[in-house]
């Protein structure tokens, strides 16, 4: 005849040895809350208290004057060490007083109770755990001396961390969207070169920027020559590139990560592949660069070439959602 022991629920099933619970073991007793082992560290000790109080209000006053000089920082310019210094200090003080407060004026008691042999505890227990918690409101309410300065360090506090939201800067309402692209705009290298077809080889590469605006930190675009290889090319893409003997030849992509910014340059020359160096995203040319590995969410976006009179590339206009949306990261796919 085999013993069987019979398992609880618990609220994981009825199966104890889930997590870690031997069911032959004897269920350990609960260590009943001791109603009357309720203290606090100054209790009977008014003058204590009295300290206690002090102390507390020392912390959240450091708290207070900390948040008015986060203040007077931002509007002073920001400089962050100070704003770091404000800060902590705002918030050491406030987390200070309120271990002070819990330390030395509130009741407490070491509760020991077992776990998992049942889903709801006794009766009793819930009891003395309302009463527990009714005579910790007790001491608190008999000190609103301290209640009103944690309303004034919230007040004061609270108004002092709105001040950061100036960091943020102005608006950028279209900014984000547009580049100094644009129709006839002739691309350049670093040092305002003009550059002709002719300049870049059979699978050359090149970072160019719009003529107009080299320093403009949205535009920095790549021509890569892509020869008489085939470019799966949308209709509305059709004429983006510049031919070269009737075959696909330049096309122009934002050289900006659409992952998180990094310049997307790795060019490998015989999978036709950019890999951006920062997290791996990779690129397929030949898919207009469509992103077939890591965390980059779309593709590169494309910018439309022309050749001007005297020979040199041009863009047609500026990035479009034709060309797969703005340039960047991935602020555009937040809807
Ligand atoms: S920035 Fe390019 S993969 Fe993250």
């Amino acid at each position: 005849m085999t013993d069987t022991v019979e398992t609880p629920p618990t609220p994981f099933g009825r199966n104890p040895r889930h997590f870690g619970i031997d069911p032959s073991d004897p269920w350990p007793d609960d260590v009943p809350m001791d109603q009357d082992d309720t203290h606090w560290r100054y209790e009977g000790d008014p003058k204590g208290a009295r300290k206690a109080e002090r102390r507390i209000a020392a912390a959240w006053t450091v708290t207070m004057l900390a948040s008015v000089g986060l203040a007077v920082v931002y509007v002073d310019g920001a400089n962050n060490v100070l704003a770091g210094l404000c800060w902590g200090l705002a918030f050491g003080g406030l987390g200070v007083g309120m271990l002070l407060w819990a330390r030395d004026l509130m009741p407490g008691h070491d509760v020991i109770a077992s776990r998992g042999h049942h889903n709801v505890s006794s009766e009793a227990d819930r009891v003395a755990v309302a009463e527990s918690l009714g005579r910790g409101l007790d001491p608190m309410a008999r000190r609103p001396f301290l209640f009103k300065m944690l309303g004034a360090v919230g007040g004061v506090f609270g108004i002092a961390i709105a001040f950061p939201i100036a960091s943020l800067g102005p608006r950028p309402h279209r900014n984000l969207y547009k580049t100094a692209w644009g129709k006839g705009v002739r691309a350049v290298t670093q040092d305002g070169t003009p550059v002709k077809p002719s300049d870049l080889p059979y699978n050359g590469i090149l970072t160019v920027f719009p003529e107009t605006n080299i320093h403009d930190a949205l535009a920095p675009t790549l021509l890569i020559n892509l020869g008489n290889l085939d470019n799966e090319t949308p209709p509305e893409r059709v004429g983006w590139n510049i031919p070269i003997d009737g075959k696909t030849g330049i096309i122009a992509v934002s050289k900006i990560c659409t992952h998180a910014g990094c310049p997307a340059s790795l060019y490998n020359v015989v999978t036709h592949q950019l890999v951006c160096p920062c997290h791996y995203s990779t690129f397929d040319v030949l898919q207009i660069c469509k992103p077939i590995f890591g965390p980059a969410p779309r593709g590169l976006p494309q910018l439309p070439l022309a050749v001007d009179a005297q020979g040199y590339i041009v863009s047609q206009a500026d990035y479009s959602s034709a060309g797969g949306g703005p340039v960047g990261p991935g602020f555009w796919n937040r809807g």
